[in-house]
This record gives C-alpha cells, sequence and structure tokens, in this order.
C-alpha cells in the first residue's frame, strides 16, 4: 500500500467473462515495465483474469497455464510475460528469484501465485487479489503497491474519473 494513502478498488463478478472483462479493461492502461501481481486460491481465477488481460493487449493467441516452463511470453501490444509458480516447490524460491528482472522491462509481466516469491516479488507493483470459488462471485480487489499504478484504478469499470480523488491517470 502506498504510505498515507488506502487506494484500492473491489469490484465483484458473477462469471468468468465478468472477471476477463474487468482485466481487460485493466491492459488499456498497461505500460511497458508493468509487473501484476495475482493472489488467489486454487479456481480462484487468476488464469481468467491473465486471459482477459492478454486479450485487452491484443494478444490473439490462447493464453493457458504454462505447463512446463514458469514464465510464457505472448505477442500483443505490447509483450506479455504470464508466470504461474503454481508447480513451484519452495526450495525453488532462490532459482524463481531471477524470473522477474529487467528482461521483462519492454513488457506486461503478471505472475499467479506471486506470493512464493516471497521477497524476490518487487514490491512496485499492482496487486490483484482474488477471492472466492467455484460459481460464487468473485471478489476483486485492485490495489497498487507504488504511486504509478495508480491509473489502474481508473480503469475499472464503473469508475467515475473525478478531479478530486487524485486518480487522474498518470498520477
Ligand atoms: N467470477 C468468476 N471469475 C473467474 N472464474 C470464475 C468465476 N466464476 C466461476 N469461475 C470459474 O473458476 C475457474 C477459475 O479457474 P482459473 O482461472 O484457472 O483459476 P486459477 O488460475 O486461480 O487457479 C474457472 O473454471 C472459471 O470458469
Ligand atoms: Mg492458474
Amino acid at each position: 500500500m502506498i504510505a498515507g494513502q488506502n487506494l484500492e478498488r473491489i469490484v465483484v463478478t458473477r462469471d468468468p467473462a465478468d472477471t476477463r472483462a474487468l482485466a481487460g479493461a485493466l491492459a488499456a492502461v498497461a505500460r511497458a515495465g508493468d509487473l501484476i501481481s495475482l493472489v488467489g486460491d486454487l479456481g480462484a481465477g487468476k488464469t481468467q483474469f491473465a486471459k482477459g488481460f492478454g486479450a485487452g493487449l491484443g494478444i490473439t493467441d490462447t493464453i493457458v497455464s504454462p505447463s512446463f516452463v514458469l514464465m510464457a511470453e505472448y505477442r500483443g501490444r505490447l509483450p506479455l510475460f504470464h508466470v504461474d509458480l503454481y508447480r513451484l516447490a519452495d526450495t525453488a524460491e532462490a532459482l524463481a528469484g531471477g524470473l522477474i528482472d529487467e528482461r521483462q522491462a519492454d513488457g506486461v509481466t503478471i505472475v499467479e501465485w506471486a506470493e512464493r516469491l516471497a521477497d524476490a516479488m518487487p514490491d512496485k507493483r499492482l496487486d490483484v487479489l482474488i477471492d472466492g470459488a467455484g460459481d460464487d462471485p468473485r471478489r476483486i480487489t485492485i490495489r497498487p503497491g507504488h504511486a504509478t499504478y495508480t491509473r489502474y484504478l481508473t480503469a475499472v469499470p464503473g469508475t467515475v474519473e473525478t478531479a478530486d480523488a487524485g486518480l487522474e491517470a498518470g498520477r
């Protein structure tokens, strides 16, 4: 969280298409070098979010969870680096520490199970927390971890951009 501020948005989605649409809307404000942490239980909808975000970046390839690699790369308006640490054992943390680095500076990096990187996950990122399971609605929290990511708050559908909240894009 940004010191002295309590900036976040919570969105409830009723189905996977809703979650993908939210992510796609957020992708509109994506910039090269962005890092997005996706945290939520198995089946929460992290991969659905990644698919929607990719679609919003204009990626036409099907985004699936990388099975044999920790990271897959897709070409869109910006490159998307999709990292999925589901199969990562704790002991592999040191190895995974090298996953997030300057090689991703020209694209957006989305990390599923980002909490498994612990301190190797930079603080300067957008946190996306997904609560809910099965066919229940999902409660999705969008939380900038740094001022540069507050532009994502204005991209949440239904957000009215007003001058008083200090949330104009780019601040
Ligand atoms: N509101 C919702 N948002 C996202 N997924 C949902 C929602 N409601 C039901 N689902 C279902 O939950 C599952 C989420 O799977 P997935 O995105 O692979 O989860 P994760 O990557 O977090 O393990 C999918 O089967 C999807 O159809
Ligand atoms: Mg997944």
